[in-house]
């Protein structure tokens, strides 16, 4: 079968506040799904930061390590969300609730608003958002990993699924 056309695809922001510990694992490990499913000409995946910071760097070296642990590989380097991504995207998917607020004051304005959602509203488990892992130590990491694996898992399953 020849492949989608790009606009069939579906365009998914995974963002959180410094784009480099959460919102790059969580794309490295969607796009990890997307690839062993076989779906990579179904969708757009990167991932931003609603915070200035880190915009330029490769992700923390703790989250490349929880990742390569779990034969998930990162590239890419942080970058912040602009207003262009609410024209791009289809959904902008959120690891906590500062970062939901702080999108909903970025998009004020723009004339399109994409689907904004915490990510861990497809977690299996209880809870609501990922945690920032950045100032507490690996075990945090590994806690973040678990909670990303299993939301994307089901993510991907909402987003190819008949009526997704
Ligand atoms: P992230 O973690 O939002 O998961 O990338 C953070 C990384 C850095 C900072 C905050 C959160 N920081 O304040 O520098």
């Amino acid at each position: 079968m020849p492949p989608k056309s790009p606009e069939t695809r579906t365009a998914v922001l995974f963002v959180c506040l410094g784009n480099i510990c959460r919102s790059p694992l969580a794309e490295a490990v969607f796009a990890h799904l997307v690839r062993e499913r076989g779906l990579e000409d179904r969708f757009e995946i990167d991932s931003a930061g609603t915070g200035a910071w880190h915009v330029g760097e490769r992700a923390d070296r703790r989250s490349m390590a929880v990742a390569a642990r779990h034969g998930v590989s990162m590239e890419g380097r942080a970058r912040r969300v602009e207003p262009s991504d609410f024209g791009r995207f289809d959904l902008i998917v959120a690891m906590d609730r500062e970062n939901l607020r702080d999108l909903e004051r970025m998009a004020d304005g723009h004339p399109r608003r994409p689907k904004t959602r915490l990510l861990r509203e497809w977690d299996s488990e209880d809870g609501d958002e990922v945690p920032d892992p950045y100032y507490g130590g690996p075990e945090g990491f590994e806690r973040v990993y678990a909670m990303v694996r299993r939301s994307c898992e089901a993510l991907l399953d909402h987003l190819v699924a008949p009526e997704g």
